[in-house]
């Protein structure tokens, strides 16, 4: 019926089309910068924003306490055993796609659709909300360091605006409607994507500058907590160690996980890489492992300078801005000290912001050159060398979203895309070495393809076991929503479904089943996400009145399964026919 969906792409086509004339990136970064590009990827609002509510915990999760650095040596090894997957990927197929490369090649072209489109949620969805968070930050250094405050009106969406007092009331309004949005946020992502478009060379420079600022400020900070608080004072503010047990701890290391995003994002450079097969893995490893020492130094002291017991007092808003209320805690009078490391967050955020809008833009565009997208998205400037239509649109998608989003929706689900994607990329090790165990590999997962590959995949799926429900609905409606554009377009346009003699025009019952993917996506994220099977059957039979979201939710999964239904019935009889032909 759907001919061809798991034919996987030939590793030496995928090479070789990478080097086809107008679709060849220019090879200009070496290890140093691939580690920069991978640590300006990874500590952001992570470390500067989440840490407060990690060791605190929140009334549905336990807080880790002390305990948050051994937390973070727990999410570092889980994601050490996906870089070292991710490395020995990177070094044998240097190719700008990433995971979705990787899975065309392994696991097939339906996957790899649907990694590529899951990746979105790593990349451009994890933006939005570090955008979201840059914008905080950026208002409050604005206001301690040169009082100048920045209205809320342009520095919230308006869901989060709606529970803020009197916010609404204070903004213009326009026919009686009032105007909020986040233009800081709109604004960074910009700024961003005009560097972007200009060029990866100096971007990369305009990157390593950040990573510097962003490291001196964490050491300013180390060394301001050890010099205001004293080693007995520390050590008895880390007793008791794991004041809610292994739970805190466990649950701890589920949130410091957006803080590790982004060792995966150098592979998307390394068609632009000298020597991809020695500089990417000692790029996304070194990166990793300086991160991991930076982060569990940042643990030891935020939470020897903050006893438990006084974390917990502390409002949320207090608490996700971990760093500077550490350092007011100890130092209430050096209001400067908490100045620079505002500004310091600001200067990390951006650079995570910076490696994001440079990896999206490159997966789009190696899904273009395989005919899943259109061909204008795999379009190299003709002076810039860099693929300028893919960036402008990741820009225009992140640069709106962040201005009418809230954080937390979207780091729920960047977290929940992000270790799925891993999951794929471990998986995808083992069956290359099998499929191909001839193939060079200048870097290789030691202890053979299924130890740590294993242990790789089974940690990411516990991870994301313990996500909560309402990112799981967004999660699967995504895919399904990716399906949709796959069954109507990509399907038909695929360079490896050409090959294989599958028409270019898209059949009448595989646009019914994109209509029924579409139907119950739309579906999914309708329903309520906290209501379990039973509630939602008991609220749409108490009738549409009372319960309208349940009642137009099902009303689309129904037409959506009908639709998918159908369609299969009539794609399985055109089968059949053809066959008796
Ligand atoms: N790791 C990145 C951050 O902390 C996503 O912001």
């Amino acid at each position: 019926m759907l001919r061809g969906i798991f034919r996987t792409k030939n590793l030496d086509d995928i090479l070789a089309s990478a080097q086809e004339e107008g679709h060849a990136l220019k090879r200009t970064l070496g290890p140093i910068n691939i580690t920069l590009l991978g640590i300006g990827a990874i500590i952001g609002a992570g470390i500067f924003a989440t840490v407060g509510t990690a060791a605190a915990g929140d009334a549905s999760r336990p807080g880790a306490g002390p305990s948050l650095m051994v937390s973070f040596v727990i999410t570092a090894v889980v994601c050490a055993f996906t870089a070292l997957c991710y490395a020995e990927m990177a070094a044998m197929v240097p190719i700008s796609g990433s995971a979705y490369t990787y899975s065309y090649a392994t696991l097939g072209e339906l996957v790899a659709w649907i990694i590529g489109w899951d990746l979105m949620l790593e990349y451009a969805i994890g933006n939005v909300a570090v955008a979201i968070s840059w914008a905080n930050y950026f208002r409050s250094f604005m206001h301690d360091a040169f009082g100048i405050n920045i209205p809320d009106w342009l520095a919230t969406d308006f869901r989060t605006a709606r529970k803020i007092p009197g916010l609404l009331e204070n903004a213009p309004h326009i026919f009686g409607y009032p105007i909020v949005f986040n233009l800081l946020a709109f604004g960074i992502v910009a700024l961003l994507t005009i560097v972007l478009v200009l060029g990866i060379k100096e971007s990369a420079e305009f990157n390593a500058v950040m990573v510097g600022v962003k490291i001196i400020v964490l050491l300013f900070f180390i060394g301001a907590l050890f010099y205001f608080v004293s080693p007995s004072k520390m050590e008895s503010n880390w007793h008791p160690f794991q004041p809610m047990g292994w739970g805190g701890t466990l649950a701890g290391a589920a949130v410091v996980f957006f803080a590790y995003i982004g060792f995966d994002a150098v592979s998307t450079v390394a068609e632009e890489t000298k020597n991809p097969a020695r500089d990417l893995p000692i790029g996304i490893i070194a990166s990793l492992v300086i991160c991991t020492v930076f982060y569990v130094v940042v643990a030891a002291v935020f939470t020897g300078a903050m006893p438990y017991g006084e974390l917990v007092k502390r409002l949320a808003t207090e608490q996700a801005e971990p760093l500077t209320m550490a350092l007011n805690h100890v130092a209430p009078q050096a209001r400067w000290a908490s100045a620079v490391v505002a500004f310091g967050s600001v200067v990390a955020h951006t650079a995570v912001l910076l490696v994001f809008q440079l990896g999206q833009p490159r997966i789009f565009f190696s899904m273009a050159r395989d005919g899943l997208l259109p061909p204008v998205f795999a379009k190299v400037h003709p002076k810039f060398k860099t693929p300028h239509v893919t960036t402008i649109l990741t820009g225009v998608i992140v640069g709106g979203f962040a201005a009418v989003m809230s954080i937390d929706e979207m780091v729920d689900l960047t977290n929940i895309g992000t270790l799925f994607a891993f999951v794929l990329v471990c998986v995808g090790i083992i069956i290359l070495r099998y499929k191909e165990p001839n193939r060079k590999r200048p870097f290789r997962v030691p202890f053979g393809p299924w130890i740590l590959p294993m242990l790789g995949a089974v940690s990411c799926v516990f991870l994301m076991y313990y996500l909560p429900p309402s990112s799981w609905w967004r999660f699967v409606a995504w895919l399904l929503l990716g399906l949709a554009v796959y069954l109507s377009y990509s399907y038909s346009k695929s360079e490896i479904g050409k090959k294989i003699g599958r028409s270019s025009i898209t059949a009448p019952w595989l646009m019914l089943m994109a209509l029924g993917s579409f139907l119950l996506a739309i579906g999914l994220l309708t329903i309520p996400h906290d209501a379990g099977l039973k509630d939602l059957i008991a609220q749409v039979r108490s009738g549409f009145a009372a319960a309208k979201q349940a009642f137009v939710g099902t009303i689309f999964i129904v037409a959506g399964i009908i639709a998918s239904g159908v369609s299969a019935v009539v794609g399985l009889m055109q089968r059949n026919k053809t066959a008796t032909d």
